[in-house]
């Protein structure tokens, strides 16, 4: 799939807005910060690599102005590429360079994860994943959804299995349509029925994604994923994390410090715009959660597939 969800175009920052896929491409053309604060605000633009590509621009695009790196940096929490990217670009001397070689970085290292989580796999595989983490999450082939790609190319990969993603519906939304453009094949299941589909079914490996993982492993991804590792635990199927050297935080020890951004309830209370709960329901709606690196299998970055204790001390 050859698509650029946020590139630099005649002094402009050109981002997809993923709100309105898949029935909509329409492109937010940002000349100023704040609209792309607002962009990865509103979640027209996400996924951990991929905001910390948009912020970089978002820097350069105020010449790194310290306000505007405070105002970036308060957009969303938990993605920890986005205080790595805010921080190489400020402390650079051409942001606008600085960049284009974050941007450039995150694609190579995508396909690196691929092929490095591809040899963990045998042919004919059932994949679980979970959320979007593909050519719309990240320049490039993706992580995760990267490795599903590789199997594929390898023809190693008998179907995809995309959980649906409650509440934004991610899987469901962005990841099946990517599938549907590069001819993968795949279905949706209910985040709900993941353990259902491993006992039944059978599935050959899980593999997610990450927003931030800890010095020791632990892991911050969208919310479910820690279901999903218990079910994959449960079911002796191997679960793996994927995600660039970028996405890993040496300076937070453990899970328990991952900030965890909570979001609009009606994000859970609303479908599509209609209010489907009594008025009046109370919420919780965390967008992450986190799995303890116990039960995680492999961590794949782009410089290895990594195993059981992990330590990523600098
Ligand atoms: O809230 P989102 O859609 O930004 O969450 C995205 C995820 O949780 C992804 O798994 C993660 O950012 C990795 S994307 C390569």
């Amino acid at each position: 799939m050859n698509l650029d969800p946020v590139h630099w175009h005649n002094g402009s920052l050109m981002i997809l807005d993923q709100r309105l896929l898949p029935d909509e491409e329409r492109w937010i053309e940002a000349s100023d910060w704040k609209q792309v604060a607002e962009a990865i605000s509103s979640m027209a633009v996400r996924g951990a690599p991929l905001i910390g590509v948009a912020a970089a621009y978002g820097l350069a695009l105020a010449d790194n102005d310290p306000v505007a790196k405070q105002g970036l940096a308060s957009t969303r929490p938990t993605a920890v590429n986005l205080f790595h990217a805010l921080d190489r670009v400020a402390n650079s001397k051409d942001p606008l360079q600085e960049a284009h070689r974050i941007s450039e970085e995150e694609r190579a290292a995508n396909e690196a994860i691929g092929n490095f989580g591809a040899s963990l796999i045998e042919g004919n595989a059932t994949v679980i994943t979970i959320c979007n983490t593909g050519s719309l999450a990240t320049p490039g082939i993706g992580t995760a959804l990267g490795i599903i790609r590789v199997l594929h190319r390898q023809g190693k990969l008998r179907e995809a299995i995309l959980c649906e993603t409650r509440p934004r519906q991610q899987g469901l939304k962005l990841s099946a349509w990517e599938c549907i453009q590069d001819s993968i094949p795949f279905r949706v299941i209910p985040d709900g029925a993941a353990a259902a589909f491993m006992k039944t079914h059978g599935a050959q490996f899980v593999v997610a994604g990450a927003d931030r993982i800890a010095r020791n492993g632990d892991t911050a991804n969208k919310i479910g994923t820690y279901s999903l590792a218990l079910a994959a635990n449960a079911h002796k199927v191997p679960f793996a994390i994927a995600a660039p050297t970028s996405t890993i935080d040496p300076n937070t020890p453990t899970g328990e410090e991952i900030p965890i951004e909570e979001r609009d309830p009606a994000e859970l209370l609303e479908v599509a715009g209609h209010r489907v709960a009594p008025k009046g329901t109370p919420a919780w709606n965390p967008a992450f959660d986190v799995t303890p690196a116990t039960l995680i299998d492999h961590i794949v970055t782009e410089q290895g597939a990594f195993s059981k204790p992990y330590d990523f001390g600098v």
